[in-house]
């Protein structure tokens, strides 16, 4: 089929989600992929930040193809070795203290069961999350989105949510009380434009916690697994050191096979009874085939240490361009942030086969590629950047 026919039939029988790009991918490799009409296109966003191992990675896709011959899927009513190794190579990376693994299918399923745990561990029911921060579009993570429209949509809303400012102690210290069963936080703010906070602010969000016996969550869905140039954002430097209480993620996990989880403390687990959790797919054995590949293929790969040096090699290489103001964000979750909007820099790239993300701020560019993209695949984005000042400038976002 060409391309006109396969965007026709899905814009007749698909509900419209997503504003699309005019283009169809037949297939991937590495950091490329291939259109309906034979285009090679280098992904820097890396199908919505899920694609860490870069497309169709071998390793991960071997797994698969042996776990499908043997059982597709049984679901938690049953043990399964791979599901074992899942989990146990999951909490083998995870800080120390994070000691237990839950798994369900998307990121949005492991923010709500992270609050619910929470509230069922606290016995409180109100969530602190903060301005600018997405947590996902099911009520309860939708309730917890304060960024642009999100929590409209998602009416009625979820009540006990309530939002702090990003970064601000105080503003959360004024919010989160004695009826407060979790604070939750995108460690760095993807959506919004990759808005980062300092260590310090971590380290007060943990000891406030501690103090006034709140769980801490961080929705890790983008952070994690390696993108931010460790295992997880968590206990970082970054990160002040901090470990939360539970950590929740998806997106890279499965290298596109749809999984989630919530990685949780002792004192998380401990509260759990059977029958509080649960999820038909959710630990199913091809995510679990995916996950365990995916762990393993970013460790031979040493994908980890490509995200910080491709972090390195793009401040370097940005310094001095003409219409570029900062370089913002860790590894390879990055938002180049331009003098003014960056919408006609965003199609200039996309006209010249480089795929990029916009963000909620009209200046921000975001790249979310797999972690084992090279630098000589970077230097493609900079060439055309360096050029960026000719680009006429439109008003025009995408969120
Ligand atoms: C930080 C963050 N949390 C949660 C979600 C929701 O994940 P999902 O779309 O898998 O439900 C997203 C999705 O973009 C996200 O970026």
């Amino acid at each position: 089929m060409n391309f006109n026919e396969i965007q026709h039939i899905e814009d007749t029988f698909q509900v419209e989600t997503y504003k699309k790009m005019p283009i169809s991918i037949e297939r991937g490799e590495g950091a490329w992929v291939w259109t309906s009409e034979g285009e090679k296109y280098l992904d820097l966003y890396g199908g919505h930040a899920v694609c860490a191992t870069g497309h169709s990675h071998p390793h991960v896709v071997k797994a698969i193809e042996e776990q499908a011959r043997k059982v597709l899927f049984y679901s938690n009513l049953v043990y399964s070795e791979v599901r074992a190794r899942a989990a146990e190579k999951l909490v083998s990376i995870a800080p120390d203290v994070l000691t237990k693994a839950f798994f369900c299918n998307s990121g949005t399923e492991a923010n709500e069961n992270a609050m619910r745990m929470a509230r069922m561990a606290t016995g409180r029911e109100k969530i602190v999350t903060f301005t600018g921060g997405f947590h996902g579009r099911t009520a309860d993570s939708i309730s917890a989105t304060f960024l642009g429209k999100y929590r409209e949509i998602g009416k009625p809303n979820v009540p006990g949510h309530v939002a702090a400012e990003f970064g601000n102690i105080e503003s959360v210290a004024a919010v989160a009380d004695g009826e407060t069963a979790a604070i939750m936080l995108e460690p760095i703010q993807s959506m919004a434009g990759v808005t980062e906070a300092e260590p310090a602010f971590f380290q007060q969000l943990r000891s406030l916690c501690d103090d006034r016996g709140i769980f801490l969550i961080f929705d890790e869905v983008q952070t994690g697994i390696g993108r931010t140039g460790s295992w997880f954002f968590a206990g970082s430097d970054h990160a002040g050191g901090v470990v939360p209480d539970i950590i929740s993620l998806a997106k890279s996990l499965g290298s596109g096979v749809p999984v989630g989880a919530c990685l949780v403390n002792d004192k998380v687990a401990a509260n759990r009874k059977v029958n509080d959790l649960g999820t038909t797919f959710g630990g199913g054995m091809i995510a679990m085939a995916a996950v365990l590949a995916t762990l393993e293929a970013i460790e031979q790969d040493g994908m980890i240490a490509n995200a910080r040096m491709i972090e390195q090699h793009l401040r370097n290489s940005l310094n001095g361009v003409g219409t570029v103001v900062s370089v913002k964000g860790k590894g390879c979750l990055l938002g180049i942030e331009f003098d003014g909007p960056c919408s006609a820099i965003h199609s200039e790239l996309f006209a010249r086969k480089i795929i990029t993300g916009t963000s909620s701020s009209p200046n921000v560019l975001r790249l979310l590629p797999p972690l084992s993209v090279s630098a000589k695949e970077v230097n493609m984005l900079v060439e055309v950047l360096r050029n960026a000042e000719s680009f006429p400038q439109s008003a025009e976002t995408r969120a």
